[in-house]
């Protein structure tokens, strides 16, 4: 049986502890939050056995095989460091991967030293419909493709403005948070790197002093290497509607994802993808984190991808602070 333990336990923490818990050959022995109360209440909901003062004291613990890192993204890459430096070999770890762009280099070289697997929580590529957006991507069916649209928008922001999400400086904003899911997909559909980003955002939030800088709303060009300009848009604006759209645009064909539909269009018809969605995508990330677990071989989203798109909204801010592209 393999063993696992938590560091934070909040909400993504309470979605991926019951995932784990459908799957055969794993425990999860342990939880450390930096609120104790929040490590009780997890720990009597899921039946968890131990409970740790602190990370520390998790990270000294020899009988666990893996660590959830389901805490915030400044202290990601401190974490994932320690673990590694404690003997883990497998982490799981929540996006953003990292909130500084030395934090990149670092990880990525301590992973390689240690024989290190980690997976970063871009659950994204794990959905189906995403999947089949890629796979038509990559088929060659659009033909050279010239641009893609994201836009993302959640007017349901239900957290505390005083909270972690609405701290520009811990958080990065909707432009780390969130952009990053999408960033993280145009990756992975173009397999490209990118060359530049152009970013504007604001703080729509008139109660957030005028000094701290803005993360409710961002409108940023991503241009590739290979020529693809990409337009993206992320908000946590407090009127209208939510949507979750995507959009390439290829010679040949465009592809888009709109409403939990795929289609792909020609100049007179399109074609509708049956993506049932019956594959629940954070079931299947733990699922492969567990395989991962079980044959030591890297699973996505790999730390170089989550440290690659974190690095692009990372970008994405330096543009939108110094008012100048930021090219990679
Ligand atoms: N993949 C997704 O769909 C998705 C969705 C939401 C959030 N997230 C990411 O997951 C992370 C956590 O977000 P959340 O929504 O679960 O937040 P949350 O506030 O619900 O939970 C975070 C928990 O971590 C604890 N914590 C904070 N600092 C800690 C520390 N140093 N050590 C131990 N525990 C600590 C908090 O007390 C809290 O219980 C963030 O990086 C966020 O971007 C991912």
């Amino acid at each position: 049986m393999l063993k696992v333990a938590f560091i934070g336990a909040g909400r993504m923490a309470n979605i991926h502890a019951p995932a784990l818990q459908k799957i055969k050959n794993i425990e999860i022995a342990g939880v450390y939050d930096i609120d104790p109360e929040k490590s009780k209440t997890f720990a009597e909901h899921y039946g968890i056995p131990r409970q740790y003062a602190s990370q520390q004291e998790l990270l000294e613990d020899k009988s666990l095989d893996g660590v959830l890192m389901c805490h915030y993204c400044p202290d990601h890459a401190a974490s994932m460091m320690a673990a590694m430096e404690n003997g883990f070999r497998y982490i799981f770890c929540e996006k953003p991967a990292i909130r500084r762009m030395e934090e990149g280099p670092m990880l990525l070289d301590a992973a390689k030293q240690y024989g290190a697997k980690i997976m970063i929580g871009h659950h994204r590529k794990h959905d189906e419909i995403n999947r089949k957006m890629r796979e038509v991507i990559q088929s060659g069916v659009l033909g050279t493709i010239r641009f893609a649209k994201v836009q993302f928008s959640n007017p349901f922001f239900s957290r505390g403005w005083d909270d972690y999400f609405a701290d520009y400086a811990r958080s990065g904003g909707t432009t780390l948070d969130m952009a990053t899911h999408y960033i993280d997909l145009l990756n992975w559909f173009f397999e490209a790197d990118p060359e530049s980003v152009y970013a504007r955002a604001v703080m729509l939030e008139k109660t957030i002093p005028k000094n701290l800088n803005p993360s409710d709303y961002v409108s940023a060009t991503l241009v590739y290497k290979n020529g693809i300009i990409c337009g993206l848009e992320s908000s946590y604006q407090r009127f209208g509607v939510c949507y979750d759209n995507i959009e390439v645009y290829g010679d040949d064909h465009t592809v888009i994802l709109r409403d939990g539909k795929l289609r792909l269009y020609g100049k007179k018809e399109f074609t509708e993808y049956d993506v049932s969605g019956a594959v629940n995508c954070y079931e299947l990330q733990m699922q492969e984190f567990v395989k991962m677990m079980e044959d030591g071989k890297e699973r996505q989203t790999t730390l170089a991808e989550g440290i690659r798109s974190a690095t692009i909204g990372l970008g994405m801010l330096e543009s939108s602070e110094t008012g100048k592209a930021y090219y990679f």
